[in-house]
This record gives C-alpha cells, structure tokens and sequence, in this order.
C-alpha cells in the first residue's frame, strides 16, 4: 500500500536565511505510530508544520493521501488533526464552541455526537461550558487535542502534547492516542520523554540540524544499537580487573565493587557461561548479578551526539 505521507528532499529555509531543513525524505505508513525525536531546535516542528500547510517549503514535496500538500492545501488538511507546540486558542471562549468550530472549519457537518464523545475521552466534558482562561494549563493542552480530532482526522500530529503535563494525565492521552491507532488513524509525535517514544511508537525517526539521521523499526533499532550489561556485585572489591580477563568487555564499577560486562545483545551465546567460569577459576566470587538492557534515550543521545 501507497504510505500516507511521502516526504521528498524537503528543505525550508526561513527568510532570515536559516536553513532549517537541509533534505528530508520521509514516508509514513498508514495506521502506523511515527515518534520523531530530536533536540531543541532540530526542525521537527517546521516539517510538521509544513506537512500541515501552514509554511511553505522551499524545495522539495510532500504528498498526503496522494494529493500534494501545496497546491492541494484543502484535501490534504482536511486528512489531518494537528495539535501544536504552542497554544494558540481563543481564551475567552467555550471549550465546547472552541471544539465544535474546530470541526466546521475543516468543512465537516456538524456532529454534537462525535464532539462529546471527544470531550468525554479526554475527561473534558465537565469543562465543557468554561471559558478556555478558566482552565488549567494541562487542560487546555487536552482542547487543543480535542480541537485536532473534532473532525475525525485520518491523520493526526502531536506536537511534543505532553510537555509540562502531569503523569496521569499523559497517561490519559496515551490511552486516547492507542485507541486512535486502533481506529486505524496514523499518528506522528514529537516528544522530549523519550521513554514515552519507547512504550508506544512503532517506529522512531531521529531529526538534527534539519536532517534525518535515521527512521527505523523502534524494536530492530533497539536490537541493533542497543548494548546489554552484566552487572556482578562482587564479594570482595578489587583494585583492577584482573589481566587474565583483560580486553572482554570487562570494565571495574566505583570502589571496585561491581565489574561490568559489556556485551552485545545479539550476538551473545555462550561468552557469559565463559566469564563465569573464568572467574571462579580465578577465585572471584559474586554476591549478586543483574542484567541492564540500554533504553531508547541511550542511543538517542549517542546518534546525536555524534552528528554534532
Ligand atoms: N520563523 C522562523 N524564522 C527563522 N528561523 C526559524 C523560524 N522558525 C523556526 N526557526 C528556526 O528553525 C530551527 C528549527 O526550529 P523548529 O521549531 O522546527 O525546531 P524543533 O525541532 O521543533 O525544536 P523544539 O524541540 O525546541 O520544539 C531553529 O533553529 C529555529 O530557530
Ligand atoms: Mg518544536
């Protein structure tokens, strides 16, 4: 199947001259969940906003559900729910009128139903007459995303949503966005807790200086960059590693009471088994041993780290 966003050497160069994005190509499947990280001021917000038709590229095309984004702007943002980076919403109207003009500004009918259906989900419905300055930070981050899916979008971006927002109520939106993928809409998240990126995307796309550095299976980019420790917490410290066991992948923890074993995760068969007899017969004895898998944030900060 067609993906449902094909991006191709996009490039943006804002009129000051700074050029944001330096060639994107990117294609995004349908139904899938995209998490694109990258540090303050890669350009993740630019490409989103230029899929979205609310800035212009400079070269390059993006195509959405076949129409492209420019000359097509109605078809293709009609396809897609945004909620931004920053609030920019009327404060001195109801969430209710807010979410529902959300929805005839798509071109949609009106659809009450589907509104509060929205509201309730994103535990908005007891708002639902208060004026946008009347609530919360947090909640007003939930109207923007209920203003994003007033008009059942086949496509919605979120714009790192969950920033300054408490743990329960990122919980909540999880659970909305996984009910989403369900419903088969494709969903593409900018976020800085990457630990989020780590329990719920399908794929992972790293974004620096305007490029791409890499989009990959989140599973198969974890299997592939991601490194395992053993960890023996030893009986007695030592001073040294021994040198018999020198150049393994063997390395002294703080104080010499732990010794580390680096291994790769993939590759591993039998060079514990190894280790441990080797250190028996060498009469270093473990009072515990524990395994650490590398996350997510690990290989994030190490591939941006050296593109820099
Ligand atoms: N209107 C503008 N004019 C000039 N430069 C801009 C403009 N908007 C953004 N930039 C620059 O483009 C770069 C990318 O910005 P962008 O907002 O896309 O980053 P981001 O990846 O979303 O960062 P963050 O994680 O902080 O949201 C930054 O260096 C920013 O200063
Ligand atoms: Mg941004």
């Amino acid at each position: 199947m067609a993906p449902i966003i094909s991006i191709r050497n996009l490039t943006k160069t804002y009129s000051n001259g700074f050029q944001a994005l330096k060639g994107i190509d990117l294609d995004i499947e349908r139904g899938e969940i995209l998490a694109l990280l990258g540090p303050n001021g890669a350009g993740k917000t630019t490409m989103i906003s230029i899929v979205c038709g609310i800035a212009n590229p400079s070269g390059g095309s993006v195509i959405v559900g076949g129409h492209d984004v420019v000359t097509e702007f109605r078809a293709t943002r009609a396809m897609i729910g945004l909620v931004p980076q920053e609030l920019t919403t009327d404060l001195f109207e109801t969430v209710w009128n807010t979410v529902s003009f959300s929805r005839g500004l798509h071109g949609k009918k009106p659809n009450p139903a589907h509104i509060e259906r929205v509201l309730r989900d994103l535990s908005l419905w007891d708002k639902k007459d208060n004026m946008l300055r009347q609530l919360s930070g947090g909640m007003k981050r939930r109207v923007l995303i209920a203003k994003a899916l007033s008009h059942e979008p086949e496509i919605l971006f979120l714009d790192e949503p969950t920033a300054g927002v408490d743990v329960t109520l990122r919980k909540d939106m999880w659970h909305v966005v996984e009910r989403l993928r369900a419903n088969g809409v494709t969903i593409i998240l900018t976020t800085h807790y990457i630990e989020e990126a780590e329990e719920i995307a399908d794929r992972v796309g790293v974004i620096n200086g305007g490029r791409l550095l890499l989009v990959e299976e989140k599973k198969a980019l974890m299997a592939k960059l991601g490194r395992k420790q053993l960890i023996l917490d030893l009986a007695e410290p030592l001073e040294a590693v021994p040198p018999c066991l020198d150049g393994n992948g063997l390395s002294l923890g703080p104080n010499g009471t732990t010794l580390i074993y680096d291994f790769d995760a993939e590759h591993e068969q039998s060079s514990i088994a190894v280790l441990l007899s080797r250190l028996s017969a060498e009469g270093i004895h473990f009072k515990d041993l524990s395994t650490r898998q590398s996350s997510l944030e690990d290989i994030f900060v190490s591939l941006v780290g050296e593109s820099k």
